[in-house]
């Protein structure tokens, strides 16, 4: 038997092919046309953690559920020993060519250091990388210093309704001392940050309709408000020209951060502006006034404008004037906001600005999710900074994440402590076309998962 490092080492090879095997299975959690391709990755998972020796492996499908839940166990480190809790997604957001891809979205193909595929980044990557961290250590001489629960969803990109509820009605079985939340970017390829804040979302529909049906704009056009244009008004009036959002009360909860942690934000600063020339590049940065680049991602909440839909918008021409219009809208929230005051903040916002020309509707799409802050200063965090060290060779910044991971804040009621580490980048394109992963990542995963779980076993003392 070798060492944990060795081996994965040594079976790098077959790791990676097993990660192409599990992102060819289109595993795109909102469309129902794949939910056959959700349950056959859940499979795959099942069937990999009975292969690496874990002791139980479930496909969970609850009542009502749309997708199941993957839950591993192992406990051979006895009793005494700590438990940790490891959660990642195997559900990615839909791909297509005519997205702008230039390769087929579900087939990995490797250019220029990279390997392009729908969800190697967001979030296969982190599957993988927890896997293959427990198949080493439970091959290594002793096997896990630690008793390990992998639990993997399949809803994640749509909202985590079926592990909330999982998690709320049966808490026994996820229960850890330490849970990682597998998920999200570092600071830049070279650069390891440990995220200590995500953001919340709220989730939402606008709709606004006119007349009974669509209509010719020759015969009708200039007697009615166009529902298209009734809503570019409304939502016009959204921001403010300091680009914050102007509905009434929508910052009333929200913590400001103190001189300390804004000091400790400078520090990253410089990396999410390069991060934004080298990914984003638009013509100009745009944003709420008085805050910088990783203060607009980490600390401020926002409104987008997600999506616009209505009216005609295929090849050609039609004078129509449209029965409808609808804007898909959504807020990411900081400490203290609640999901459900927003929207009901919005909904009275909305109501208050329509124009008595048309008709709207603000409809609540999900539950949404709250923020969450951890501590920098425990066991576990401390754990996942040595354990970046360990993998990239630099030592981590520390870093607050605009994007959210619905089921943190469950998961933090019912494990003491909670890190969250992810090891992609933001170049990784998550969520657009041509997403990817720089091929070094598994191995960076892999090994810094490896350490993180020998140093809990260790009881937090630092190697
Ligand atoms: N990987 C992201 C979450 C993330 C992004 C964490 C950036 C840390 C940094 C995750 O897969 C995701 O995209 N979540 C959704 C949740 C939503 C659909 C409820 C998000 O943030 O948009
Ligand atoms: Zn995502």
């Amino acid at each position: 038997m070798i060492d944990a490092r060795s081996y994965a080492r040594e079976h790098a090879p077959r790791f990676r092919q097993q990660y192409e095997a599990l992102l060819r299975i289109p595993s795109v959690s909102t469309l129902p046309q794949h939910a056959a391709d959700v349950e056959r990755a859940a499979q795959w998972l099942a069937g990999d953690m009975r292969a690496i020796g874990m002791d139980s492996a479930e496909v969970l499908r609850l009542a009502g559920g749309r997708h199941p839940l993957v839950l591993g166990e192992w406990k051979g480190a006895g009793e005494a020993a700590p438990t940790v809790l490891l959660y990642a997604h195997y559900d990615v957001q839909p791909a297509a060519m005519e997205d702008g891809w230039d390769s087929d979205p579900f087939e990995p193909v490797e250019r220029d250091g990279r390997l392009f595929c729908r969800g190697s980044v967001d979030s296969k990557l982190h599957v993988m990388s927890q896997l293959k961290a427990v198949e080493a250590l439970l091959a290594s001489p002793g096997g896990a210093p630690v008793n390990i629960r992998v639990l993997l969803e399949g809803e994640e990109e749509s909202g985590s309704e079926t592990i909330s509820a999982f998690v709320a009605q049966q808490p026994e079985r996820v229960r850890a001392d330490v849970a990682v939340i597998s998920d999200g970017v570092v600071l830049a390829p070279d650069q390891p940050s440990l995220v200590y804040a995500l953001r919340g979302i709220a989730t939402m529909e606008l709709h606004v309709d006119g007349p009974v049906q669509d209509l010719h704009s020759g015969h009708f056009g200039g007697t009615l408000h166009n529902p298209l244009q009734a809503l570019a008004e409304i939502i016009a009036q959204l921001h403010d020209a300091e680009g914050r959002v102007s509905v009434p009360g929508f910052y009333d909860d929200v913590v400001e951060a103190d001189a300390a942690e804004r000091a400790l934000l400078a520090h990253t600063n410089q990396w999410s502006e390069r991060e934004w020339e080298a990914v984003a590049d638009a013509p100009a940065r745009h944003g709420e006034r008085g805050y910088n680049t990783q203060e607009r991602i980490g600390l401020r909440p926002t409104l987008e404008i997600n999506g616009l839909g209505g009216g005609y918008t295929g090849p050609g021409f039609k004078t129509v004037l449209p029965q409808r219009a609808m804007a898909k809208i959504s807020c990411r929230l900081v400490p203290d906001q609640d999901p459900q005051r927003i929207h009901a903040l919005l909904q009275s916002h909305i109501a208050a600005i329509t124009p008595p020309t048309v008709r709207s509707e603000l409809r609540q799409l999900d539950m949404g999710s709250r923020a969450v802050t951890l501590g920098h200063d425990t066991r576990a965090m401390r754990a996942a900074a040595a354990a970046y060290e360990r993998a990239w060779g630099v030592a981590p910044l520390y870093e607050r994440a605009g994007g959210s991971i619905p089921v943190t804040f469950a998961l933090q009621e019912v494990c003491e402590e909670l890190v969250i580490m992810g090891f992609g980048t933001r170049d990784g394109r998550a969520h657009g076309p041509n997403e990817n992963v720089h091929v070094e990542s598994l191995e960076r995963g892999i090994t810094a998962m490896i350490h993180f779980l020998q140093t809990i076993g260790r009881n937090g003392e630092l190697a």
